[in-house]
């Protein structure tokens, strides 16, 4: 991986993410060849909603799963057909769900009696029919690293409000049409078996709700949690088995006949071709410790608290200047007035010099999306997607303030 990046580093000022197109495609490949025959895979744009990454996703079978005008405007932007688009999300405003619709989306995840009035609403101005997933929070927990379904959460409805009385009836708004569940049991699922045993529940789920509420199931959204690496060089998960376990679960139920099984996923796709790269701006010691100071920090990185992804000494950094076979124990931190602003602690790593380029691997996903980027002001910095080490596109996430009134 050396050799473009360093190609890049010679172009373009650090710190910058690189994004390799291959490395995307590869896994869209993997992971649809990883699910059963016939089944539907959604791009979740909150991973990462880079357009050239969400149009190497597309032209691979994807569609889009997206929750905010931002997202809607990059899937637009790589090219997918609004009307196969699933839009989602716990607090969708009115005027969200007006751009939605008038975008062409026509699938909505919703996620309370709330949403669904308020997308009845739109949809009634609107004159068009919103073909409706109702997201479910299944009474029993999960096999997940971050458990979002099986808990109290703000996330769809408890399973146990659409199975009480009244609930048939609350659902017959005008201009709505019950399609499906959706459930998302969380992220980092770590094995086969818990993927399928999650995958199982998720059928489970509708064929309940089907039967109780009395509509058509054409649609079962497992969800997914696909794992990757974070951060680190750690090893791929093994989806060995996949298709054969999911493919039984999902041809021992009687919607097989009926609907279609979709899965969503973020950082399986993307994760793995992402790269943070970033130069070492000074190497200082403090009394007992030595502080690697880079262009980068949690405004670009790992910003993420709530979502258990800072990274700390499970980040690797490869250096792409020069090998050393002289170790240092090292704080890594970044240009932000604040202690918080540190990506490892104590770390052990290959000498260091200022100047040096300093790479981290399997960023891709949740990288810059889900950091501080408008905490102090700098610019973000450019993300560059290549293909065959040639540079495909280059962007830039917008920073600053712009003025709406005087
Ligand atoms: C509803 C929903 N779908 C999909 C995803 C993507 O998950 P992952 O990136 O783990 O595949 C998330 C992540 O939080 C989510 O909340």
């Amino acid at each position: 991986m050396d050799a473009p990046l360093l190609r890049l580093a010679e172009q373009f000022e650090t710190p910058f993410y690189a994004y390799d197109l291959a490395e995307v495609k590869r896994r869209t490949q993997e992971l649809r060849e990883s699910l059963p025959e016939g089944a539907r895979l959604l791009h979740s744009f909150k991973a990462n909603p880079l357009p050239s990454i969400a149009e190497k996703i597309r032209l691979e079978g994807g569609t889009a799963e997206i929750t905010s005008e931002g997202e809607l405007q990059a899937a637009r932007l790589a090219g997918h057909d609004m009307r196969e688009a699933l839009y989602g999300g716990p607090g969708k405003t009115v005027s969200e769900i007006t751009s939605a619709m008038a975008a062409g989306v026509r699938w909505f995840s919703c996620e309370s009696w709330r949403d669904l009035e308020r997308i009845s609403a739109v949809a009634s101005l609107r004159a068009a029919d919103a073909q409706i997933l109702l997201r479910v929070n299944p009474a029993e927990a999960p096999q997940a690293r971050l458990a979002m379904t099986g808990v109290e959460s703000q996330f769809g409805f408890d399973e146990s409000l659409l199975l009480a009385a009244g609930a048939r009836e609350k659902l017959q708004l005008p201009h709505v049409k019950i399609r499906g569940i959706h459930v998302y049991f969380g992220t980092q699922v770590a094995s086969v078996e818990a993927l399928t045993q999650n995958t199982q529940r998720a059928i489970e789920t509708a064929e309940r709700l089907e039967k109780a509420l009395g509509f058509v199931c054409s649609v079962v959204n497992a969800g997914g949690g696909f794992p990757w690496p974070y951060a680190n060089q750690g090893s791929p998960p093994d989806l060995q088995g996949l298709r054969g376990a999911l493919t039984a679960v999902w041809e021992a139920s009687p919607l097989h006949e009926t609907a279609e099984l979709w899965f969503e996923a973020g950082r399986y796709l993307c994760a793995s071709a992402g790269t943070l790269v970033s130069r070492v701006l000074d190497v200082k010691p403090s009394r007992s410790r030595t502080f690697v100071v880079l262009d980068t920090g949690i405004h670009h990185l790992g910003g993420m608290a709530g979502l258990g992804r800072i990274p700390r000494s499970s980040v690797t950094f490869q250096n792409l200047s020069r090998q050393s076979e002289n170790e240092v124990t090292a704080d890594i931190v970044g240009p932000l007035c604040t202690p918080l602003d540190s990506l490892a602690r104590g770390l052990k790593m290959p000498d260091v010099a200022a100047g040096d380029l300093l790479a981290v691997p399997n960023v891709g996903a949740y990288g810059l999306t889900a950091s501080l980027i408008g905490f102090l002001s700098h610019p973000a910095p450019a993300e560059i997607a290549y293909l065959d080490g040639e540079v495909v596109q280059v962007w830039q996430w917008r920073t600053g303030h712009q003025q709406l009134q005087s």
